[in-house]
C-alpha cells in the first residue's frame, strides 16, 4: 500500500487517542484543531501515556520517539490538501461538522475520504452536506482509543464500496476490529450502551439502590470494567443525554427518553468526570 498522508481534526480526548493509535501503527498523522495550542498539549498528553507504557515494559523508548515522530501538530487546515484520508473528531454539533466539511470541499483532492469519529450524528447526513458521499464514512472509536479494540463503521446511503473496504483495512492494519453497522440512530453500540445507562440512572432515581451498589452489582456480577454510572461520568453526562435524545427523536419510542435525573445534572453542569462532578466526585482529597 502506497504511504498514505492521513489528518485528524479535532485535538481532543478521541481525536488525540485516534492520531496516537495511526502513529503507533506508522502512519504520519497531522493534528489539527480549532484551538491552535490543543494539539500541542494532547501530544503532551501522549507523551505522558507513552512514557508510562514505558515504564510498564509495554513498548521501548524507540517505539515511543517513532511514535511522537509520526504526529505532526498541523495550524492549517490547508495542509489537507495532500491527504487520502481526513478523520474528523471535532465537536458533536451538525452545524459545526457541515461548515468544517465545507471548508475541507474546497481544500482536498478528489481521492480524498472523510471519516466521521461522530458517536451518534447520522452520516447520511453528514454526507449530504459535503460534495463527496460516496466518500464519506462513519469511523466511530471508542474512549480510550488507543486500549479498546473496536471500531464501528457506519455507511451512509451513498458510501462506495471503495471506500467502505478502504476504511476496513485501515481499520486492521492499526489493529482495531472493524463492525460494519447502517446507519441508524446510535449505531449499535449506543443504542445498547445508552439504554442500560439511562436504566441505571432510573434505578438511582427511583432510589433502588445505591450509585456504588447499582455499579458493583455491573462490575462484579457482569464483568464490566466500569459500572454504568461511572462509565457514564467517563463518557460525559452531556454526551449521553444528547444521544439519548438522538436515538428518543430517531425512533420515536419511550425506551429511549432520558431519565428526568440525567436531564437535571445535565442542567447543573455535573457532567461527569470533565467537570468534576457527575455520579461520583472527582475533586475529593483521596
Ligand atoms: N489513553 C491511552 N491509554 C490509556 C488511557 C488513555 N486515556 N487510559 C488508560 N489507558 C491504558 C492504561 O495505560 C493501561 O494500559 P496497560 O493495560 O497496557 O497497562 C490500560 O489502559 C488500563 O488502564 P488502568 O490500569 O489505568 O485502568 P483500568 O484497568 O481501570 O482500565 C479502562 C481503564 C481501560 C478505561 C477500563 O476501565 C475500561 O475498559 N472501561 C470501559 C471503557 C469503555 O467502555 N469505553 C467506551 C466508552 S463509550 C465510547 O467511547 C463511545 C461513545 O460513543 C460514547
Amino acid at each position: 500500500m502506497k504511504k498514505l498522508n492521513i489528518m485528524v481534526i479535532g485535538a481532543g480526548q478521541m481525536g488525540g487517542g485516534i492520531a496516537q493509535t495511526f502513529a503507533q501503527s506508522g502512519y504520519k498523522v497531522y493534528l489539527y484543531d480549532s484551538i491552535e495550542d490543543a494539539p500541542k498539549k494532547r501530544i503532551e498528553f501522549i507523551e505522558n501515556i507513552l512514557n508510562k507504557n514505558i515504564q510498564k515494559n509495554k513498548i521501548s523508548e524507540k517505539d515511543k520517539v517513532n511514535t511522537l515522530n509520526n504526529i505532526n501538530i498541523s495550524t492549517s487546515l490547508k495542509d489537507a490538501k495532500d491527504c487520502d484520508l481526513i478523520v474528523e473528531a471535532i465537536i458533536e454539533d451538525i452545524d459545526i461538522k457541515a461548515d468544517l466539511f465545507r471548508e475541507l470541499d474546497n481544500i482536498v483532492n478528489d481521492n480524498c475520504i472523510y471519516a466521521s469519529n461522530t458517536s451518534s450524528l447520522p452520516i447520511t447526513e453528514l454526507a449530504s452536506k459535503t460534495k463527496r458521499a460516496d466518500k464519506f464514512i462513519g469511523m466511530h472509536f471508542f474512549n480510550p482509543v488507543p486500549v479498546m479494540t473496536l471500531v464501528e463503521l457506519i455507511r451512509g446511503l451513498a458510501t462506495s464500496d471503495e471506500t467502505f473496504n478502504f476504511i476496513f483495512e485501515i481499520s486492521k492494519k492499526i489493529n482495531k476490529y472493524p463492525v460494519y453497522v447502517k446507519d441508524f440512530p446510535g449505531f449499535i453500540s449506543n443504542r445498547v450502551l445508552q439504554v442500560m445507562i439511562n436504566e441505571a440512572i432510573y434505578c438511582v432515581h427511583e432510589g433502588i439502590s445505591s450509585i456504588e451498589g447499582i455499579d458493583e452489582i455491573m462490575k462484579r456480577g457482569m464483568n464490566h470494567p466500569m459500572g454504568p454510572l461511572e462509565l457514564a461520568d467517563f463518557i460525559g453526562l452531556d454526551t449521553v443525554y444528547n444521544i439519548l435524545n438522538i436515538m428518543y427523536e430517531g425512533f420515536g419510542q419511550e425506551k429511549y427518553k432520558p431519565c428526568p435525573l440525567l436531564k437535571q445534572y445535565v442542567t447543573m453542569g455535573w457532567l461527569g468526570k470533565k467537570t468534576g462532578r457527575g455520579f461520583y466526585n472527582y475533586n475529593k482529597e483521596v
